[in-house]
């Protein structure tokens, strides 16, 4: 068996996507600029202008085939981070390159490690192909229970370990020391995966350092969250061991990235202006609705978030994750249902950090959620 069987495919875990602001609005009568779309994680800025322009300049080659390895692309990364073109490959998001790490570096019902709570393609694709996630649990408030995690690492020797910093959805970040503790105590034959996706927003420089130090790491970026482009799909995974990076390039859909992914990747990467802005907003919105959280009584910030989105907790133990969901959706406000996050549940919603009156909006919403019988 090279793969799940079609049936387990068919009954498998589909990923459920924030909700549009086209549907929000054409559902209930709100226009469209009014809504607050805080469920999807995407740039309160919108897209890199320098991106942006390229795009356009890009239009032109749309007849040619791209290079099949997107180098310029890779070179771009390469030289912006300080390492060999050949240590990076290049997805259409971060998705492509977690569905290629799960197929060339795991085999048929080999365990992929990975938190009880997590992003939720990293079990679907593992599942999809017939490998076997396996589960280390969370502490109190989603904290990261590193010795249970390596406790693990070593008993079950995994092919794959999945790590993300910030956290998808508590925003929570590791420590260097943490990173290191999980490659020195993985097996040689696994692979240490540190999904970075939304590492700006923690206004550190992230962990692409350690690469130089282990072998059996990769770290996954995305440009979906601070260059703004996650309509346009780019990805890349980056180690100093170019024989973590073969596989991949051997197994990806040949031309996987387009000319106009390419060509918005390279002048996207170094558009820090963007970047530095957005950085800015996530992190005034923070301070902002951390401190209009802390007056509220039915709902409570999660703390620890180091990211552009944090955990909201339902203290009112007659409202659900639903109701509350449904109840934003009314006021204009998209949010992510916990039902819909496996591992979290009922208590709990993940909302985005974005522009203040956005955050307005949402807090003036929580503020107007009633329990159905007292309505
Ligand atoms: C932790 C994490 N990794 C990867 C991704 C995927 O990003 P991309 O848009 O590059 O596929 C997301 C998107 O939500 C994410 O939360």
């Amino acid at each position: 068996m090279v793969r799940a069987s079609l049936q387990a495919l068919i009954d498998g875990e589909l990923y459920v996507p924030g909700l549009s602001a086209e549907y929000v609005s054409r559902t209930y009568g709100i226009p469209i600029g009014d809504v607050a779309k805080l469920g999807s994680a995407e740039n309160p800025h919108g897209a890199s202008p320098k991106a942006s322009a390229a795009v356009e300049a890009a239009l032109g080659r749309l007849s040619l085939y791209p290079d099949w390895t997107a180098k310029d692309l890779r070179i771009a990364i390469a030289e912006k981070f300080g390492f060999d073109p050949d240590g990076v490959v290049c997805g259409s998001g971060e998705t492509e390159l977690i569905s290629m790490v799960i197929r060339a570096f795991a085999g048929p019902n080999e365990a992929v490690l990975m938190h009880e709570l997590c992003f939720p393609l990293y079990r679907i694709y593992a599942c999809c192909e017939g490998r076997r996630p396996i589960y280390a649990p969370m502490g109190k408030d989603f904290t990261f229970q590193m010795d249970r995690y390596v406790a693990l690492l070593k008993q079950e020797r995994p092919k794959i370990a999945f790590l993300t910093t910030p956290h998808n959805p508590s925003g929570r970040l590791l420590s260097e020391q943490d990173i290191r503790l999980v490659c020195e105590s993985a097996d040689p034959r696994t692979l240490v995966v540190l999904d970075e996706a939304y590492i700006h927003y923690s206004e550190t420089a992230g962990s692409m350092h350690l690469l130089r130090d282990y072998p059996n790491l990769i770290v996954l970026r995305t440009f979906s969250k601070a260059y703004g482009l996650a309509g346009l799909r780019i990805g890349f995974g980056i180690s100093d061991n170019p024989a973590l990076i073969d596989p991949l390039r051997r197994i990806k859909p040949t031309w996987n990235m387009g000319q106009l992914q390419i060509a918005g990747g390279v002048a996207g990467i170094n558009d820090d202006a963007h970047v530095a802005r957005a950085v800015q907003t996530i992190s005034d919105s923070r301070t902002h609705v951390e401190d209009q959280m802390a007056r509220m009584d039915r709902f409570r910030m999660v703390p620890g978030s180091r990211s552009n989105f944090f955990l909201t907790e339902i203290l009112d133990p007659a409202l659900g994750a639903s109701d509350v969901f449904d109840q934003l959706l009314e006021h204009g406000v998209i949010v992510k249902d916990g039902n819909d996050i496996q591992g979290l549940g009922n208590r709990y919603l993940r909302v985005d950090l974005n522009l203040k009156e956005r955050m307005d909006r949402f807090l003036w919403a929580l503020s107007e959620v009633r329990i159905a019988s007292r309505a």
